[in-house]
């Protein structure tokens, strides 16, 4: 029997009306267990991603499964499986975070509240500013209440939007510490991000979305392994041919351009061969270093 998966997502379009078109044609899969990481800059596309993942928001195309459950057509199988840490701020400022964990836990109905409210603020470091109303906290506590409130009741899948951005290095360590135990826990996590390092300290498998298109996926070791420098063949247009993927990776630039990475030099006449029988010819082959590319192909992420 083939396993579900923790979050597959078939041919996501979500277009807003009547622009832009945030995402575009996604596809992923999250195994059980695994981090799962979405990387990319501002504006391309992940918080529109993770807002249908949770029921928040319809896609314009495409299917979502959330263990099996249809996000659109299940949404209340769904709910009680995440846990979400949103961009944007859902809090009540006039709460203290304890305050505010507790009215969580009693809505998600965790059964052992004390104890589970406990627990999200120790994970999150928050136990001294429990009794502190939230709108008197620092960006970085607020955002860890929020993290805090995503873990409460200790969901199946945590889903969470930028979770470390604004925090101060010791905290983001922190919460790298506690995404990694949660995941050995058997739970499931998927997040996005800008910061390479974060996805590459954190995650087993990546997917990289610019202007609502995921333009490369792997792991981290794979898709850093475009800077080593391999053999890069630029094709000048859009080339949908399976056969190359056995020769290397394939990485769609835009709709004009297609990044063919290989690594044996022996397989250049191999690949030459195809596009030429398939009356590609307008491409380049260069073995230089492939840093250029990669800072090409991600640039706007470096310079999130
Ligand atoms: N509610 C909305 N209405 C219209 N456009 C939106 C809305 N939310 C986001 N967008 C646009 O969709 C694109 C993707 O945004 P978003 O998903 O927030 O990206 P990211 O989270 O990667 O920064 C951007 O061009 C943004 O301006
Ligand atoms: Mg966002």
């Amino acid at each position: 029997m083939v396993s579900v998966k923790a979050i597959e997502a078939r041919n996501i379009t979500k277009i807003y009306k009547p622009s832009p078109v945030a995402n575009k044609d996604i596809c992923i899969s999250v195994e059980k267990g695994e981090i799962f990481g979405f990387l990319g800059s501002n504006g391309a596309g992940k918080t529109t991603f993770i807002r249908q993942i949770t029921t928040e928001l319809l896609p314009t195309s495409g299917e979502i499964f959330v263990e099996g459950f249809n996000v659109v057509s299940e949404p209340e199988k769904v709910r009680p499986l995440i846990g979400v840490a949103p961009q944007e701020y859902g809090l009540y400022g006039h709460l203290t975070g304890r305050e505010m964990l507790r009215f969580f836990a009693i809505l998600k109905k965790v059964k052992i509240v004390k104890e589970m409210v406990n627990k999200s603020l120790q994970a999150c470091d928050l136990q001294q500013y429990s009794n502190t109303r939230i709108e008197r906290l620092s960006s970085g506590l607020r955002r860890r209440t929020l993290l805090a409130l995503a873990i409460i009741g200790e969901p199946e899948i945590l889903i969470l939007d930028e979770p470390t951005v604004g925090l101060d290095p010791v905290s983001k360590r922190s919460i790298w510490e506690y995404l990694l135990s949660y995941k050995q826990a058997g739970k499931t996590i998927f997040l996005t991000t800008h910061d390479m390092y974060e996805a590459d300290q954190l995650c087993d498998r990546l997917a990289i979305i610019h202007h609502g298109e995921i333009i490369a996926k792997g792991n981290p070791s794979t898709l850093k392994s475009f800077v080593r420098g391999k053999i890069k063949i630029v094709i000048n247009q859009r080339v949908n041919l399976p056969v190359l993927e056995k020769f290397g990776e394939i990485l769609r630039l835009k709709e004009d351009k297609t990044i063919l990475i290989i690594s044996q030099r022996d397989s250049i006449p191999n690949v030459v061969h195809i596009l030429v029988n398939n009356d590609i010819i307008d491409f380049s082959i260069n073995d230089t270093s492939l840093e250029e590319a990669f800072i090409h192909l991600t640039g706007e992420m470096f310079n999130a």
